[in-house]
C-alpha cells in the first residue's frame, strides 16, 4: 500500500478538477490509489473543489464505499447478495466474522485482515462467492474458506 504522499495526493485531485470531474471521481482515484482516504486529502479536496472540510467528510460518509481506514494486510470480501444468500451466504459470513474475530466491514485491530460485504461478484450460480485477496472464490463453506485465509496472501505466494 503506496505510503501518504501529498504530491500524488494533490495531482490526483487536480487531475479529477481539471477533468471537471465531480469530487467522488477524485475521491475514487485517491482511494483506488492509497487503498483509503486519508485524512489529510480532506483539506486539499476542500481547497480544490472550493467545499468545506464538512462537505468532503460528509460525501465520503455517504458512499460505503469510501473509506478513511487503511485496509487489513488480508482483505476477504464475501457475498451477501439474494443468490448467494440462498445457498448458505448468511452462515459463512456468521462463521467468518467468528472465525477471524472481525466484524463484517471492519479491520482487526492488528490490521491483518479486513472483512467486508460485497453484493455480486457476478458468479451468482457457483455461491456462495467471495473474494480473498483480490482472488475469487467459489462455492464457498466454513472449511474451504478457512482453508483459503490460512493460506498466504497472493503476493506472497510462490
Ligand atoms: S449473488 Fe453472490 S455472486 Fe451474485
Amino acid at each position: 500500500m503506496p505510503e501518504w504522499n501529498q504530491e500524488t495526493a494533490k495531482h490526483l485531485i487536480e487531475q479529477a478538477h481539471g477533468q471537471e470531474k465531480p469530487v467522488t471521481t477524485a475521491l475514487r482515484l485517491l482511494q483506488d490509489y492509497f487503498r483509503h482516504i486519508d485524512a489529510r486529502a480532506i483539506p486539499l479536496l476542500a481547497a480544490i473543489y472550493n467545499l468545506g472540510p464538512a462537505e468532503v467528510h460528509g460525501i465520503i460518509s455517504f458512499y460505503a464505499d469510501f473509506t478513511t481506514s487503511p485496509p487489513g494486510r488480508r482483505i476477504i470480501r464475501l457475498c451477501r447478495a439474494e443468490a448467494c444468500q440462498a445457498v448458505g451466504a448468511d452462515e459463512l459470513a456468521a462463521h467468518a466474522q467468528k472465525h477471524l474475530g472481525v466484524k463484517m466491514g471492519k479491520t482487526s485491530a492488528d490490521g491483518g485482515v479486513t472483512l467486508e460485504a460485497v453484493y455480486c461478484l457476478g458468479l451468482c450460480a457457483n455461491g456462495p462467492a467471495g473474494q480473498i485477496d483480490g482472488e475469487l472464490a467459489v462455492h464457498l463453506d466454513p472449511e474451504k474458506l478457512e482453508k483459503l485465509i490460512a493460506g498466504p496472501p497472493e503476493e506472497d505466494a510462490p
